[in-house]
């Protein structure tokens, strides 16, 4: 396993703190007398770090102690935030169904990432977000989601091509490439050039800036690149709205300038900039991290790899329609089981607006809550032998996600559920499917990627592989 040496340097530094002795549990606040509820225990590490670096380390090891020291719900101080996690389908419900109205997701988001991705759809609450989440369907119905995949299969074909065959291959940025190759085209309807190249590395810059720990507007710092790349989306966006206010195309930027609710609302110029801002952001490193891990599980178990491309040979084609997305039964399982085992999104952000109740513990107003989607399915009791890549957990058979309507929730539950998750499924499958076709994927069967945290576990390593080219019956497309 090879990994950046600054991650190396982090993970040597995290070990250390994490063989110190635990520091004495404390509760975050003691529960209303007669009130039954236990109170959240939890420690608050070093003075200053708290636990900033132990959870940099192997966040799931770190959290699989935390949770038999503390059970489902513990707090712990991280980047300078007092933060309550919370483990568990039971819990996990609890705060995404919301039926007490007790959680919000714009002050618990905008603690993360507020100034990067301010009036996104998942940063706002109740009435409004409801009106504007009404307003963004239009964008994402059947009829809409058909002409996506028409418009990207092209951008995949062009894309794959051009990918360099041999060891030693980077699926991860190569992917990450694609992606935002395909949102340029699809979302924006541009065509690539060097305006697009431009836009490109500003919404990384975006990205990144969100995911910094260090959250000063400090000249050079990513957060500081972050804060410049948003005016620079901003000004991009505000830019062509007159053009796209003024003719209809099939890309999403110019369906947010038309759509209309059913009672006529529509978006202000200020509201498409935000949601076309927020939407590439939410749909680009979660389909980059599924595609990429999906490419490392199917080269380190070649006998799924060759089943799911036995199926996309079965359909005969070159590029998927929207119909065939229901006939990939194995690529499907494989999908489920890798957002299991490696959720994009890691963690979900809200804040308590009342002194309420997780699962029995005392959760006061004011509190930061993170869900731990990664942690909870990769833990026993939520999951059965959790580490293992099993696909077939998903089989019709076994169906171990129904136990529990939020025990696989990758894509999160309640009213922000994403709303991207049928564009995502496809975006991921029309690209495995020609990937699967022209090329084979290899890996050592020692090599393991190196898991970091961002907004949640992506391969550190940019993923490592051999692409081979398919030759004879295997080959279709090649
Ligand atoms: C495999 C890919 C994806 C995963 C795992 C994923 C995951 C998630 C999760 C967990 C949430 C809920 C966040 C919360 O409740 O706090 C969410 C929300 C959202 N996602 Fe996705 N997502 C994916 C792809 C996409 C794509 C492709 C798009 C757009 C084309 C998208 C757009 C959104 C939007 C707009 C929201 C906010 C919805 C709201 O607040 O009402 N996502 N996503």
């Amino acid at each position: 396993m090879t990994a950046p040496m600054s991650l190396r340097a982090r993970h040597a530094a995290a070990s250390v703190f994490e063989r110190m002795p635990p520091r004495e549990a404390r509760p975050l606040a003691e529960p209303p007398p007669g009130s039954g509820l236990k109170p959240v225990m939890g420690d608050p590490g070093l003075p200053v770090l708290g636990h900033s670096l132990t959870v940099m380390g192997d966040p799931l090891a770190v959290t699989r102690r935390g949770f038999e020291r503390f059970g489902p719900v513990s707090w712990a101080n991280i980047i300078g935030i007092t933060i309550v996690s919370v483990y568990g389908p039971d819990g996990i419900e609890t705060v995404l169904a919301n039926r007490d109205k007790a959680f919000s997701s714009e002050i618990g988001w905008n603690e993360f990432i507020g100034p990067f991705f301010e009036r996104g759809v998942m940063l706002m609450d109740f009435e409004e977000h409801l009106h504007h989440r009404r307003i963004l369907q239009h964008a994402f119905k059947r009829e809409r989601l058909v002409t996506y995949l028409r418009m990207m299969n092209p951008v995949i074909e062009r894309g794959i091509a051009q990918w360099r065959t041999g060891p030693g291959f980077e699926l991860y940025p190569a992917t990450k490439q694609l992606t935002l190759d395909i949102a340029t085209e699809v979302f924006m309807g541009e065509r690539l050039g060097p305006e697009a190249d431009a836009v490109n590395r500003a919404f990384v810059n975006l990205v990144l800036g969100g995911n910094t720990p260090v959250r000063a507007d400090v000249p050079g710092g990513r957060w500081h690149r972050g804060l410049q790349s948003r005016k620079m989306m901003e000004d991009y966006f505000r830019g062509k709205l007159p053009a796209k206010r003024a003719s209809e195309t099939d890309d999403l930027f110019s369906v947010l300038c038309h759509a209309e609710s059913e009672d006529g609302a529509r978006f202000s110029d200020q509201d498409v900039i935000n949601h076309m801002i927020f939407t590439m952001m939410a749909a680009h490193d979660t389909s980059t991290i599924t595609l990429s891990m999906m490419g490392y599980f199917l080269a380190k178990h070649p006998e799924w790899q060759d089943r799911v491309r036995e199926e996309c040979l079965a359909l005969d084609k070159d590029a998927l329609d929207f119909d065939d997305l229901d006939a990939l039964p194995a690529m499907d399982m494989v999908f489920k089981e890798t957002l299991r085992m490696n959720p994009p999104v890691g963690m979900l952000a809200r804040a308590t607006l009342k002194d309420t109740e997780i699962n029995g513990f005392y959760v006061p107003e004011g509190s930061i809550v993170a869900l731990g989607m990664y942690a909870s399915h990769r833990m026993e009791p939520f999951w059965h032998d959790p580490d293992r890549f099993d696909p077939e957990r998903f089989s019709p058979e076994r169906r171990e996600d129904q136990r529990h309507k939020y025990a696989w929730a990758p894509f999160g539950g309640g009213v922000h559920k994403c709303i991207g998750l049928h564009f995502g499924g496809m975006e991921v499958k029309a690209l495995l499917h020609q990937l699967l076709l022209r090329y084979e994927l290899r890996v050592p069967a020692t090599y393991e990627p190196f898991i970091d945290m961002a907004t949640g576990p992506y391969p550190a390593d940019g993923l490592p592989i051999e692409l081979r080219p398919l030759t004879g019956s295997a080959a279709r497309a090649a």
